[in-house]
């Protein structure tokens, strides 16, 4: 099946970085969130992205105007009906994306796959709310996704080799790298990297070291490009919490409980860089 159109719900970070490579790999985009406030700030991010390309001199001023040129916004999910391929990156709640699956379900021939985004929910529980489970799969890009190479591809039980295949090919389109996963909750990316952000937040909660010093000896120890508590920020402390809370009853394994301080941030509304504050100040 040829595909012209793609269909992505969430205008938030990893929904406008989607939207983008898309575009930027020749396909019409549909980028839809619930509030016109969303979609316009997600719009505006992509816009600055490009703009800076083009200062540096990587695309051409016509290069980004044919890019925003195939990308629309909406903010009824009906729209998604004209999409011949739809990634669901909302907010990583699983009550959320089930319905969003239901309704995508009734709105999209039955020929269209359904991906989702999703960091750590299993994907068989969120086909099962489908009539086309053979037809669901986890695409998993990472942050910031125009700049991350990989895509983490999750089949589940019932995802068909033609889904897989697809899914692959686009991952490519995309000028990505697949890595493949079986569903388990957290998938690979997220197993490994969320318990070492969660005890990096335990080292704060435990005073074995100020932010600054957990940070440094990552990277300067470990040369990792950002330190854990950066990092978790730029994922978004709410969307940490929610990986840990999906491992911990995922597998009824108290290793993976999420740190007493990460709940207290989030509770908080410090919810990283999107909010001005987690366990940094952002201006
Ligand atoms: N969007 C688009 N491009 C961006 C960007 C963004 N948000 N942030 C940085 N960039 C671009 C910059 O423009 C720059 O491009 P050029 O090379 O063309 O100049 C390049 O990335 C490098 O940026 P900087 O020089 O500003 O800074 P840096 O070298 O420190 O890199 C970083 C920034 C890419 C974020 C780097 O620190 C990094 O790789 N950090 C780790 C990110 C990571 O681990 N991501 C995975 C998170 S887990 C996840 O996403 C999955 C999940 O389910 C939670």
């Amino acid at each position: 099946m040829d595909i012209k159109t793609f269909g992505i719900i969430g205008a938030g970070q990893m929904g406008n970085g989607i939207a983008q490579v898309a575009a930027m790999s020749g396909l019409n985009v549909i980028m839809n969130d619930i509030k016109k406030e969303f979609v316009g700030k997600g719009l505006g991010t992509i816009t600055k992205i490009l703009a800076k390309s083009v200062k540096k001199g990587k695309i051409t001023d016509d290069d980004k105007t044919t890019v925003l040129g195939r990308i629309k916004t909406s903010t009824d999910i009906n729209d998604l009906g004209k999409a011949d391929f739809v990634v669901e990156a909302a907010t990583e709640n699983e009550s959320l994306k089930f319905k969003i699956f239901k309704d995508l379900d009734n709105i999209c021939a039955s020929h269209v796959i359904l991906a989702t985004n999703t960091s750590s929910i299993p994907i068989g529980r969120i086909a099962a709310q489908t009539n086309r489970p053979g037809k669901v799969i986890g695409m998993h890009f990472m942050n910031p996704v125009p700049v991350m190479k990989l895509v983490e591809i999750i089949r589940g039980i019932e995802t068909s080799d033609d889904t897989f295949k697809m899914t692959w090919n686009i991952s490519e389109r995309f000028n990505k790298t697949p890595a493949v996963a079986n569903d388990y909750p957290g998938f690979i990316a997220n197993r490994i990297l969320m318990p070492m952000l969660n005890e990096a937040v335990y080292c704060l909660y435990h005073n074995v070291g100020t932010t600054e010093d957990i940070d440094m000896v990552m990277k300067l120890g470990m040369n990792h490009p950002m330190g854990p508590l950066a990092l978790a920020d730029l994922i978004g402390l709410d969307t940490c919490l929610a990986i840990m809370e999906t491992l911990y009853n995922g597998f009824s394994d108290s290793k993976y409980r999420p740190c007493p301080l990460l709940r207290k941030y989030v509770e908080a509304g410090w919810l990283g860089r999107k909010t001005g504050r987690g366990f940094y100040e952002y201006k």
